[in-house]
């Protein structure tokens, strides 16, 4: 065999985080097959599409049928019917104007967060949070953005910016120039927030230092809290510094359906190696011409459907139905003594273990005494030692049985 493979593959840690939880999971259970597991590790939702959007979809599926409406390829960058309508009811009533250019379709937040990196040049020096989505790190491994990781899990390459209790989860600003910084607000594992003001300084951070900043916006249907801004557009300035990242999965249960939506604006420019100023809108759009043929027309569809009256409203239904959840886990949790933080803003509760234990013995700890699956925080970074993450998403009875469930462990 004389192929040879892209090395930078083997910089990567074992295996996606996700795909561990399932493998111990699956051991667990194959041992213990009549123990009933209540699933709180991925964030999937558990609520189906809601009739509105259901209705959407079914008729959109019968036009695909009879030749008079069927509909082939679609645009690479979504329908402008959806584009218009994320437009006029996720901006604008912020006081943010975007042209339908500047709004691209996909198929998932995961995706765009993790294809986003390959338009920027390899030299960039690249900041995330820490805890992180493991999607932004292993993508930019991939690239070959990183170098190798050390003892303590973290990349040579990459600039980690600690959000732990002592900084009550708030990132500090990167204290070397970085070009790249990844931040996820409501933030995904921690469930916390930063305010206007907290935001304010990493866009200005971003204005002083000609860096972007790739926000992941995919809760910011949870938030509760006045101060919390929803989009980063919110800022002034921000379009010349920030791509946004929004998502219809945990919103509007499309996490199996999947449609999601990413915003580049024209403002925004990267430098070539001239020194000339090239469009991120223009680059990300050859991007998506040239890999993704777009959607699917009764997905697009059946996303519309969650911005009319009914479907608004049967949406902030099943939101408001995981944030009791939250509340229960957080109030559960913290009745047992336990520190507890996130789920105001957020479906995900960030658990500091108990005792100092490390986070894989607690997550073995609640599936074996408690037949309950968190995700380790260690998975998520060398900062989320020491933690654990619950979702919300299951349901209102799986919570009350799962916190039964802990309540009864002694620790
Ligand atoms: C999570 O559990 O962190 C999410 O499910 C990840 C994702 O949305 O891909």
């Amino acid at each position: 065999m004389s192929v040879k493979i892209n090395e930078n593959y083997l910089l990567l840690q074992n295996s996606y985080l996700f795909i561990e939880i399932a493998r111990r999971i699956d051991e667990f259970q194959k041992n213990n097959p009549e123990v009933d597991i209540i699933r709180m590790g991925i964030g999937d939702v558990t609520k189906p599409l809601t009739p509105t959007v259901l209705t959407a979809f079914k008729k959109a599926v019968v036009e695909m049928g009879d030749e008079k409406t069927f509909m082939g390829y679609g645009p690479e960058q979504g329908y402008p019917f959806l584009i218009k309508t994320i437009i006029k009811n996720d901006f604008e009533p912020l006081g943010v104007n975007l042209e339908l250019d500047e709004v691209f379709i996909s198929d998932g937040s995961k995706c765009d967060t993790g294809n986003i990196q390959e338009i920027f040049d390899l030299n960039n020096k690249i900041a995330v949070t820490d805890p992180v989505y493991p999607v932004y790190v292993d993508t930019n491994v991939m690239a070959g953005r990183t170098g190798h990781i050390k003892d303590n899990g973290m990349y040579e390459g990459l600039v980690y910016l600690p959000c732990i209790q002592e900084n009550d989860f708030v990132p500090e600003l990167p204290k070397e120039k970085v070009d790249i910084i990844y931040l996820c607000f409501p933030n995904n594992p921690t469930g916390t927030t930063l305010n206007k003001e907290q935001l304010t300084k990493f866009v200005e951070y971003a204005k002083e230092n000609e860096s972007i900043i790739l926000f992941d916006a995919a809760y910011e249907k949870f938030i509760t809290e006045d101060d919390v801004p929803h989009s980063i557009y919110e800022i002034d300035g921000a379009k010349e510094v920030a791509i946004e990242f929004r998502s219809f999965s945990k919103t509007a249960g499309f996490t199996g359906t999947r449609c999601a939506y990413t915003i580049v604006p024209k403002e925004l420019k990267a430098v070539d190696s001239y020194g000339n100023l090239q469009s991120v809108n223009e680059l990300w759009n050859r991007r998506q011409t040239t890999k993704f043929n777009g959607v699917s027309y009764p997905v697009q569809k059946a996303a519309e459907a969650t911005f009319t009256e009914e479907g608004k409203k049967e949406i902030m239904d099943n939101i408001e139905y995981y944030m009791n959840n939250s509340k229960i886990i957080r109030e559960s949790l913290a009745n047992i003594g336990l520190n507890v933080y996130g789920g105001v803003n957020s479906p995900y509760i960030w658990v500091k273990t108990p005792n100092d234990m490390d986070s894989w013995d607690f997550f073995d700890l609640l599936l074996n005494e408690a037949n309950v699956v968190g995700t380790p925080g260690a998975g998520f970074g060398s900062s989320g030692e020491g933690y654990l993450r619950l979702t919300a998403f299951n349901s209102l009875e799986n919570t009350k049985e799962a916190m039964k469930r802990i309540s009864e462990l002694s620790f």
